[in-house]
């Protein structure tokens, strides 16, 4: 049984007050009934990772990273890497959002790289797949995915046991007010599902899959309700604590509501 995670990327917003302050009010308002039920996750710039350890260590709120070097250590000026990373207690990556691919020139390889440095420091890579606009109008949205994942996966080095979370962004509905249909999630979720199970079954049966894009307390219950729907990766909201707190309220209800 896969437990629902519901995870902020926090982008590049926000000051060390506003963090600090969003970080309380999570932690205030994390209700008792979600703790069995659901896991929360924020994922804020990677020089807030020692506020979420202060702020948020022995809480049921977990933290993680946006984006991390897809090299050890050494000469690479400017880059954190995920064992940096997981010495501030975080237990998440964030690999290949979208926007890492547009417009820091990830490609299939290095997310592939950054995948295996994550599970390598005890980090649960969250790998992001999507297509663009003009990839879902040509009907190629499936493809991409599926060869997006398999690039992510291609390096099985050391990681077909551990914890593996995918999620499914579209390119056109991050930070658009766009949401992709329930019937184009769950045939990407399906096609996502098959591509695990050819790596293995048990690969299959242990990633949770999110969504991602546009996703506000609104359309959550709609999208949980998806059998195949784990959770979701949440931007925007994610920075109001009220939307982000009920986002996860309404994941826990309908999660309720279906069992
Ligand atoms: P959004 O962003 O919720 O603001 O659309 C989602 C994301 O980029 O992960």
């Amino acid at each position: 049984m896969r437990r629902p995670l519901i995870a902020g990327n926090w982008k590049l917003n926000g000051r060390r007050a506003d963090v600090e302050e969003r970080l309380k009010a999570l932690r205030a308002g994390f209700r008792e009934e979600w703790v069995e039920a659901v896991d929360m996750l924020v994922c804020p710039p990677a020089v807030f990772l020692p506020s979420c350890e202060s702020s948020l260590k022995g809480s049921p709120i977990a933290w993680g990273s946006q984006s991390h070097a897809a090299e050890a250590s050494g000469a690479y000026t400017g880059e954190v890497s995920a064992s940096m990373i997981a010495d501030f207690g975080a237990s998440y990556a964030i690999v290949g959002h979208s926007e890492r691919r547009a417009l820091f020139a990830e490609t299939d390889a290095i997310v592939a790289q950054k995948v295996n440095r994550a599970v390598a420091a005890g980090l649960t890579p969250i790998v992001c797949v999507g297509e663009t606009l003009d990839q879902r109008e040509a009907g190629e949205a499936e493809t991409v995915i599926c060869s997006q994942l398999l690039a992510a996966l291609s390096d099985e080095s050391g990681f077909l046991e551990a914890p593996f979370v995918v999620a499914y962004e579209p390119v056109w509905a991050i930070g658009t007010g766009k949401v992709a249909s329930v019937a184009d999630v769950e045939s990407v979720l399906a096609a996502i599902r098959r591509v695990l199970k050819e790596g293995s079954e048990s690969l299959s049966e242990r990633t949770l899959l999110l969504y991602g894009g546009s996703v506000k307390p609104s359309n959550t219950a709609e999208l949980c309700a998806l059998p195949d729907l784990d959770g979701a990766l949440v931007g925007g909201a994610s920075l109001k604590p009220a939307d982000f707190l009920e986002i996860m309220n309404q994941c826990f209800k309908s999660l309720s509501s279906s069992t």
